[in-house]
């Protein structure tokens, strides 16, 4: 029935269509249109780099009561709580907080101990499914869409994704509406509009994770080289974007 039910959802709202009508608008328009279309049905995913950042300050000038969450996997840096703080009281908003599954967590470390992911590019999907996959479906769960701060650029598994998606892996509609922005184009906008940034930036971190699974990188190295950097390039997303 629920399968039936989401099946009708994305013929309904014609994936097409929106993809048509939002396309290369820029992304304060998207978000409007957005957020005005589904209401309370649509919910943000900030993992509070640099990208969502600009995101929020956008969402915020437009309709603070849109669901924002954050997925917290309990391996954080301390510097990415400073700025869940800092951006509440900043926006005026409150970033919700997703926790995984405890006694999943509990069985796993048990099983294959704390840093179970350095081992095997398995225990690391297995950590990630656990800590991240999971509360992810939790989060969207009774929502149509779902917004992230995706861009073309970040990997080549990226490389085609466009600003409206049909999300198979959690059955419904994402949202991209910086998909087509540089680098520079985020730190621009941060810089212009002064909204608060992950202060491990200024210290070599580019796109930024779980504490145990993120290095710093030099200038001219790729965003993401410092994510799971142990393992092969294609390997290297959590599962949270399957297309
Ligand atoms: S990841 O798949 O490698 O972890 P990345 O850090 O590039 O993803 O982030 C891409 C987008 O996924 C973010 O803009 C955000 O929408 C979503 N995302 C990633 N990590 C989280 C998180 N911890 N909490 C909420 N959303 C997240
Ligand atoms: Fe676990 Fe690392 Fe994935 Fe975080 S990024 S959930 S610590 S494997």
């Amino acid at each position: 029935m629920h399968f039936i039910f989401r099946e009708h959802l994305s013929e309904n709202l014609n994936i097409k269509e929106l993809q048509n009508n939002l396309e290369g608008l820029p992304a304060k328009k998207v978000l409007s249109f957005v957020l005005s279309k589904f209401g309370r049905d649509i919910a943000f995913a900030s993992s509070m780099g640099a990208e969502d950042q600009v995101i929020t300050s956008m969402v915020a000038g437009i309709h603070k009561d849109i669901k924002i969450f954050t997925l917290d996997t309990g391996r954080l840096f301390q510097e990415t709580y400073d700025l869940i703080q800092k951006t509440n009281s900043r926006y005026n908003i409150n970033i919700e907080t997703v926790f995984p599954d405890a006694r999943k967590v509990e069985a796993m470390v048990k099983e294959k101990g704390v840093n179970l992911f350095y081992e095997s590019v398995e225990n690391r999907k297995q950590c990630c499914h656990i800590r991240k996959i999971e509360p992810l479906k939790r989060a969207l769960k009774g929502k149509n869409a779902w917004i992230t701060g995706l861009r073309s650029e970040q990997a080549p598994t990226r490389s085609n994704i466009k600003v409206v998606e049909w999300d198979e892996a959690n059955e419904l509609i994402k949202i991209n509406p910086l998909i087509d922005w540089t680098e520079e184009d985020v730190w621009d906008y941060i810089r212009e509009n002064n909204v608060p940034y992950n202060k491990l930036h200024d210290k070599g971190f580019k796109s930024i994770g779980c504490l145990p699974c993120t290095k710093a990188v030099k200038a001219d190295e790729d965003a993401r080289a410092g994510r799971w950097w142990w393992e092969n390039q294609g390997h290297k997303e959590c599962g949270l974007h399957k297309r």
